[in-house]
């Protein structure tokens, strides 16, 4: 499946996807492998939903040469790789929209890289037009799996 240039795993396809956390990891290991930079990848879903467990496992799939588990509380955290830079931003924090600005919001998003948005609802109409959209939801009465939105 192809999604502009981006390549997406073929299980993105399926809406419907309930993954225990081991093979949520390994999809998001997939998708990282196969993401095709300059890309943005926005991630939603509630408070402990999976956002930073499916971002850090992207990033591991896409080459990620550093430690993707920083204990950080920055809003935006770069990473290196051999073929572009890597950011990981988690808007949870941000005050307010116009913040944006600050945390070098527009050149990331004009830069050659490879972006991964949590929370990007708090970016407003300030999210690029199409990022890559996935979206993470609890399953009633099973704590173990979260279901899986993408494309
Ligand atoms: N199927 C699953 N997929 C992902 N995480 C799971 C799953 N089942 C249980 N978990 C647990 O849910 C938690 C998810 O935490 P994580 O920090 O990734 O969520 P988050 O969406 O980034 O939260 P926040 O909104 O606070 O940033 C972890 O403690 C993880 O062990
Ligand atoms: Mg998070």
């Amino acid at each position: 499946m192809r999604v502009g240039h981006h390549i997406v795993p073929p299980l993105a396809k399926q809406s419907g996807l309930t993954l225990d956390e081991q093979q949520l990891a390994a999809w998001g290991e997939d998708l990282g492998a196969a993401s095709n930079p300059p890309l943005v990848i926005a991630i939603t879903g509630d408070l402990g939903a999976g956002k930073t467990t499916l971002a850090q496992a992207i990033c591991r799939g896409f080459g990620v040469t550093d430690a993707v588990t920083s204990p950080t509380y920055a809003i935006v955290q770069q990473y290196s790789s051999e073929r572009c830079p890597v950011y990981h931003i988690d808007l949870y924090r941000l005050d307010d929209q116009s913040h944006l600005t600050n945390i070098g919001w527009d050149d990331i998003m004009a830069e050659h890289a490879l972006v991964i948005v949590e929370w990007p609802e708090r970016a407003g109409d300030r999210m690029p037009p199409d990022p890559l959209h996935i979206e993470l939801d609890y399953v009633e009465g099973d704590a173990t799996r979260r279901l899986l939105i993408a494309g």
